[in-house]
């Protein structure tokens, strides 16, 4: 069976201020009544497919983790505590470690992000069974969505020549291009855009971090052999997690690999990043508005408005978004999105 490995440590600062540091967005119902934490554990948990999930978190989301997954009824195999958050290759590399520990060097991982939405039917079943199958032949497997945009924040994954499982031999692994790179990609063809899933065996994941991010994997497996544990929760050594270079896994590794496989995936997929994303995936109105909780709109369009708090009045605006938490509002076009994270640093003690 698979180990499902889910990473939920991330900041989503560019959703402020719905996501808080701390309640990251991961966390937070922003549509629908299910968190995207908990959908996420919901599509691991065919238990004929699936063991129980191991949840990458940090130390102080481990209330959020444990309440999301008791809602739902679901058990955990273990939740991995971060001290200090350090990225996802560290992240990945610790949990490789602690599956060796928990079910053997051979088993196979398919680690998940937790900030985007999949609709998940056979189509994306039928991947995922692709994925493991190449994942058992030694390959470090992702999953390709079709782009739509040479949009900027994702790894982008040349595809080569097919391999037997259905999947393909990746040429090259592009993480966050700038945009001309990313329109002359879009423009070339035979590029697919990196969904932030992965599946691997735990002994290929650890040799490769090995080779290619020496530190990272001294600093994970040491923060694994000298980790406390206490229930469900293993908490990293934090000196020597701490150790570890700040780095993506899709830097750090998918980049440099030779050994990576692509499986073509037609599932619906959209990740949920910024307040553009979200007015994309929202369900728009004749306007072209989005809007959700208590709102009015007047001569508005193409708009996100959300609020989860106070009641909203919109008035002969374009394009822009328009997001109440029950404390602070945010007012921006939404053609800034990216540029949310940014304005979050200068808010200093109003997280
Ligand atoms: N446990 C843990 N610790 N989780 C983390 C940490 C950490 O330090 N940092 C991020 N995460 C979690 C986030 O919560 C998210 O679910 C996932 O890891 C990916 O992190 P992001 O920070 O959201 O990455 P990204 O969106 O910039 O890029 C990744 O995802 C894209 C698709 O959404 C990359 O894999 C891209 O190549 C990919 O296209
Ligand atoms: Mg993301």
């Amino acid at each position: 069976k698979i180990v499902p490995v889910i990473m939920a440590g991330g900041k989503g600062t560019r959703l402020w201020p719905l996501s808080r540091a701390s309640a990251p967005k991961q966390f937070i119902q922003f549509i629908g009544d299910r968190t995207l934490f908990q959908n996420t554990l919901e599509r691991v948990s065919d238990a004929e497919l699936y063991e129980a999930p191991i949840v990458l978190t940090n130390e102080e989301f481990r209330f959020l983790v444990a309440e999301q997954a008791r809602e739902l009824g679901l058990t955990l195999a273990a939740v991995l505590l971060e001290p200090v958050a350090r990225n996802t290759a560290a992240a990945v590399a610790a949990a490789a470690t602690l599956v060796t520990e928990l079910f053997g060097k051979d088993a196979t991982m398919h680690v998940l992000g937790s900030d985007y939405e999949i609709d998940a039917n056979a189509t994306y079943y039928d991947c995922v069974r692709i994925a493991r199958d190449t994942a058992l032949q030694g390959k470090l497997v992702t999953f390709g969505i079709a782009p739509t945009e040479p949009a900027t924040g994702y790894g982008y994954i040349e595809s080569g020549k097919a391999l037997p499982t259905g999947a393909h031999v990746v040429k090259r692994f592009v993480e966050k291009p700038v945009l001309e790179k990313a329109k002359e990609m879009i423009a070339s063809g035979g590029y697919y855009w990196n969904s932030g899933m992965f599946m691997f065996s735990a002994a290929q994941l650890l040799s490769e971090i090995g080779e290619y991010a020496p530190e990272v994997e001294k600093a994970a497996s040491k923060a694994v052999s000298k980790s406390k544990r206490d229930l469900d929760f293993t908490r990293l050594d934090a000196e020597s997690f701490a150790k570890s270079p700040d780095i993506s896994i899709d830097y750090a590794l998918m980049e440099k690999t030779a050994n990576a496989a692509v499986v073509p995936s037609p599932f619906t997929w959209s990740d949920l990043g910024s307040w553009d994303s979200v007015w994309k995936v929202g369900k728009q109105d004749d306007n072209g508005n989005v809007a959700a909780g208590s709102t009015t709109l007047v001569n508005t369009k193409n708009s996100l408005v959300m609020t989860h708090g106070i009641h909203l009045a919109v008035q002969g605006l374009e394009d822009v978004a328009v997001i109440a938490s029950e404390d602070a509002v945010y007012v921006g076009h939404l053609k800034d999105s990216q540029e949310v994270g940014k304005l979050v640093k200068l808010l200093a003690g109003h997280k």
